[in-house]
């Protein structure tokens, strides 16, 4: 089988395409048949040694999905059901995406109520679950307003459908004047600028999604109502620790984060029964075969088309 490998760290050039060993399922682990995956920035940062814990060699890569190849009589799992992964390690601690099967832990694998192709079902693992937990965390109710700082990011155009989904009023936030529009085109009830990491608004809200990071979350803060939350959850513009900070800023005012390590597959139902009832979906951008990796990881960090990028080893 095919794997990419990284041998050490540095430019989409280090991508080797390697044949290895089909791996094989023990009494912990099962294979998995991966037929898509989304490629992340953030996994091109892992890949040019940007993630101190992912130690070399490696098939990095953190979502997929794809079928059970092979198991053993008490995984619970069985040949040919379809599943998705994400992170738990995979394609930090242990191999990832980036092949065409995986060993993994048989706790790793998780199941979907969806029917459509491999293809649109790899938009969902990461960013949408992602976009959902996060969400959650702000406990809204139908006709509140969110803000989601970062609304261009994948994430964010998950979540703006997420929430438009279960009622919520939706502010998205970008950057780029050109974008205002396509955040509007693409359901968000206001469009405003993040411009030199100070929201243009006057208006609070009642909660708050923050990917763009520490060196926003004070001014997130400052825009949240009384008694709501802002779940930071990004951190887009690279800043780890948060270097101002007056805990008074919170009185009256919760600040959180969200990890998709652990995944409660009676969230990952509830998530899929809203995409499945409101046919949500976001832009694929490109689709790549995974000889092509390392075009598609140079494309995703170039991409000026909002969306998610997807390998397909069906290609
Ligand atoms: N907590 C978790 O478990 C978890 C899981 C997955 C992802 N994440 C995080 O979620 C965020 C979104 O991920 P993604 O893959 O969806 O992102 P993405 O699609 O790659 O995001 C690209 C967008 O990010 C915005 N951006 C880039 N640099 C920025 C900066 N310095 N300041 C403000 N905005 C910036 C740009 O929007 P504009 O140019 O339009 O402003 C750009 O279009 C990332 O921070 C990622 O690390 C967290």
């Amino acid at each position: 089988m095919k794997a990419v490998v990284i041998n050490q760290p540095g430019d989409s050039s280090v991508l080797s395409i390697e044949e290895r060993p089909m791996p094989v399922p023990d009494k912990t682990h099962s294979v998995m048949k991966i037929h898509a995956f989304g490629v992340h920035r953030y996994e091109v940062l892992t890949r040019a040694g940007g993630s101190p814990d992912v130690k070399f060699p490696r098939v990095i890569g953190v979502e997929a999905v794809g079928e059970v190849y092979a198991t053993t009589p008490d995984s619970g799992l069985k040949v040919g059901q379809r599943v998705f992964t994400i992170n738990g390690g995979f394609g930090r601690e242990f191999d990832g995406s980036e092949q065409e099967y995986a060993l993994l832990p048989n706790d790793r694998f998780f199941i979907a109520d969806y029917q459509g192709d491999w293809v649109k079902f790899a938009q969902y693992p990461e960013t949408f679950y992602t976009a959902f937990g996060s969400l959650k965390t702000l406990k809204l109710v139908a006709g509140q307003e969110l803000l989601i700082r970062g609304g261009t990011t994948s994430v964010g155009l998950a979540m703006l459908q997420l929430a438009k989904a279960i009622g919520l009023k939706v502010t998205a936030t970008t950057r780029k004047p050109e974008r205002l529009q396509q955040l509007l085109d693409f359901g968000a009830d206001q469009a405003i600028l993040d411009t030199n990491n100070e929201l243009q608004t006057e208006q609070k809200f009642d909660g708050i999604i923050d990917m763009v990071g520490t060196v926003t979350v004070n001014n997130s803060l400052a825009h949240l109502a009384k008694g709501a939350t802002c779940c930071m959850m990004g951190l887009l513009a690279g800043e780890w620790v948060l270097k101002e900070f007056s805990p008074f800023e919170l009185i009256d005012k919760y600040l959180t984060t969200f990890g998709s390590d652990d995944v409660d597959q009676d969230l990952v139902d509830e998530m899929f029964e809203l995409i499945n009832q409101h046919h949500i979906e976001i832009p694929i951008t490109k689709v790549f075969p995974l000889s092509e990796i390392a075009a598609a990881q140079d494309f995703v960090m170039t991409n000026t088309n909002m969306g998610e990028v997807i390998v397909s080893n069906d290609l």
